[in-house]
C-alpha cells in the first residue's frame, strides 16, 4: 500500500485539539489561526499558523478560511448492522404503547431478529453489509471516522457471526474504522423462551469462542426485560476468557444495579445509564469505566435524559454515541447527538464535543483518536462553521465541509476545490 499523501491545513479559525497540554485554553484545547501538517496518515504538527516550521511549508495544502476543524467523531456504541424497520412500533410508542410492552409481546427487538435472519437465510451477509454501508457512508458524510458495531439481532450463532462479518465488511468498503462487539445477550430469542439456562449456555459455550475473533468487545442488555445482573455477570465473565473485554447496556430502562456490576467486572464502557445514582456515578469513577450516553435514544423514547452533569462532576470520563438502531435510536450524526446533548442533559457545548471525540476515544480504547496533536491519527472533521458551538447551535444540519480520515480527504474532496 502506497502512503496516503502529506497535507497541510492552513487557515483553521478554531482548531479543537482535545490535548490536555493545552489545558490553559479550556477543555477543547482550542488553538485560534492554526495549522496541522499531516503526514503517513498521522497528525506531524499542529498549532499555531504563524509557527508552522519550515519543513512543512512545501507540503501540499488546504485553505479551511477561517473555518473550525475538530476531531473525527468516535461512535462507541452502534448497533449498525440490521434489517428491516419498525417505523410503526415507533408511532405505536408516540400514541402511548410503551417500549417494553412492545418488546414482552414479541415485537421491537425481536421484529429486528426476525427480519435479520430472514436476510441472512435470503443472502448470508450480502443484504445486511448493503444497508449497514449506506448507513456508514451517511455517518462519515456527518463527520464520523470510527464507529462501534454491536451483533445482536442474529440471537443464534450463524446470523450472529454474519452480523459481525458484516461489520467488519463496511470497514473494509468505507472509509471508516470499525470496532466488533458481541451482543449475544441482547434478548433471550423466543426459541428459548422456556430455557434461559439454555440459551445462556449457547452464548458461553458457543457463540463467544466462535465470534471473539471477529470482535473486541462483550456486551449485555443488563435491564428488565432482558437479562439480570447475575446473567450478564456470567456472560461478560465468559467472555473474558475468550479475551472480549466488557462493556454494558445498564439502567437504561429501569434501576437495576448494573453500572455496580460494570464497575466490578471492570467494563470499559457502561452505556445509557439514565437511572444511575450517585452511588452508580461514584462507583464508575473508582473503577475508571467510561460512561457511555446516549441522548438521542432517551428522546426518541421521550423518557428523561441520563444524569450527565452528575457523572461529569463525579469525575467519570463521559462519552456520547448514536445508539444507532431501528428501535430506539434511527440516527446516523454525531452532530445531532452532542446537539441533543448541549440542549438536553446539562452538558456544555465544549464537553458535548469532548465527549462525541476525546470521550469515545477512550470508550473503545484508542488512545491516538479523539485528539489533535504529534502523533495522533489524522482524523478530522472540517466544519462549514466558524465553531464547534455551531454544532448544538444548528441541530439537524450537516455542518460538514470536510473529512480527513488517516490523512486523506475521504469527503468534500471535489475536484477544483479547496
Ligand atoms: O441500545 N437497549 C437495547 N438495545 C438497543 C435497542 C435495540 C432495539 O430496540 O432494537 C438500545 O437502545
Ligand atoms: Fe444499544
Amino acid at each position: 500500500m502506497t502512503d496516503p499523501p502529506d497535507l497541510i491545513l492552513r487557515g483553521i479559525g478554531e482548531l479543537v485539539t482535545n490535548d490536555p497540554a493545552r489545558a490553559a485554553a479550556g477543555l477543547l484545547g482550542i488553538v485560534e489561526n492554526a495549522a496541522v501538517a499531516i503526514r503517513r496518515g498521522r497528525v506531524a504538527w499542529a498549532g499555531l499558523l504563524e509557527d508552522l516550521p519550515d519543513e512543512y511549508f512545501d507540503l501540499p495544502d488546504l485553505d479551511c478560511a477561517g473555518r473550525a476543524v475538530v476531531p473525527g467523531f468516535v461512535d462507541s456504541h452502534t448497533h449498525l448492522v440490521f434489517a428491516g424497520e419498525r417505523g410503526g412500533e415507533f408511532a405505536r410508542r408516540l400514541a402511548g404503547e410503551s417500549y417494553e410492552s412492545i418488546l414482552a409481546a414479541g415485537a421491537g427487538i425481536q421484529a429486528t431478529v426476525r427480519a435479520t435472519r430472514r436476510a441472512v437465510r435470503d443472502s448470508a451477509a450480502a443484504g445486511l453489509i448493503q444497508s449497514a454501508r449506506l448507513r456508514a457512508e451517511h455517518m462519515l458524510a456527518n463527520g464520523t471516522t470510527t464507529v462501534e458495531i454491536k451483533s445482536g439481532y442474529g440471537l443464534n450463532v450463524p446470523t450472529e457471526l454474519r452480523m459481525l462479518e458484516a461489520a467488519s465488511a463496511v470497514g473494509k468498503l468505507v472509509p471508516i474504522d470499525t470496532v466488533g462487539t458481541v451482543l449475544g445477550a441482547h434478548v433471550v430469542p423466543p426459541e428459548f423462551a422456556d430455557d434461559r439456562e439454555g440459551y445462556l449456555r449457547v452464548v458461553e459455550e458457543e457463540m463467544l469462542p466462535l465470534l471473539a475473533p471477529l470482535a473486541r468487545y462483550c456486551d449485555v442488555f443488563c435491564d428488565a426485560g432482558a437479562f439480570t445482573v447475575a446473567e450478564a455477570r456470567r456472560i461478560l465473565e465468559a467472555g473474558k476468557r475468550y479475551g472480549l473485554k466488557p462493556r454494558i447496556h445498564a439502567e437504561q430502562l429501569a434501576a437495576t444495579g448494573a453500572a455496580l456490576l460494570a464497575a466490578e467486572v471492570g467494563a470499559v464502557s457502561a452505556d445509557h445509564l439514565d437511572h444511575i445514582d450517585a452511588e452508580g456515578a461514584a462507583a464508575l469513577a473508582a473503577a475508571g469505566t467510561v460512561a457511555t450516553l446516549l441522548p438521542v435514544a432517551s428522546f426518541s423514547m421521550r423518557t428523561p435524559q441520563a444524569p450527565a452533569r452528575l457523572l461529569w462532576d463525579a469525575g467519570v470520563t463521559v462519552a456520547l454515541a448514536t445508539d444507532c438502531n431501528p428501535g430506539t435510536s434511527f440516527v446516523e450524526s454525531m452532530q445531532f447527538v452532542v446537539a441533543v446533548a448541549a440542549l438536553e442533559t446539562g452538558l456544555s457545548p465544549a464537553e458535548a464535543v469532548w465527549a462525541a471525540t476525546r470521550g469515545g476515544a477512550l470508550a473503545l480504547e484508542e488512545p491516538d483518536k479523539g485528539w489533535v496533536g504529534t502523533g495522533a491519527v489524522a482524523d478530522l472533521v472540517i466544519l462549514d462553521a466558524p465553531s464547534h458551538v455551531h454544532i448544538p447551535y444548528r441541530p439537524g444540519s450537516n455542518l460538514v465541509w470536510k473529512v480527513v480520515k488517516d490523512g486523506v480527504i475521504v469527503v468534500g474532496d471535489e475536484p477544483g476545490e479547496g
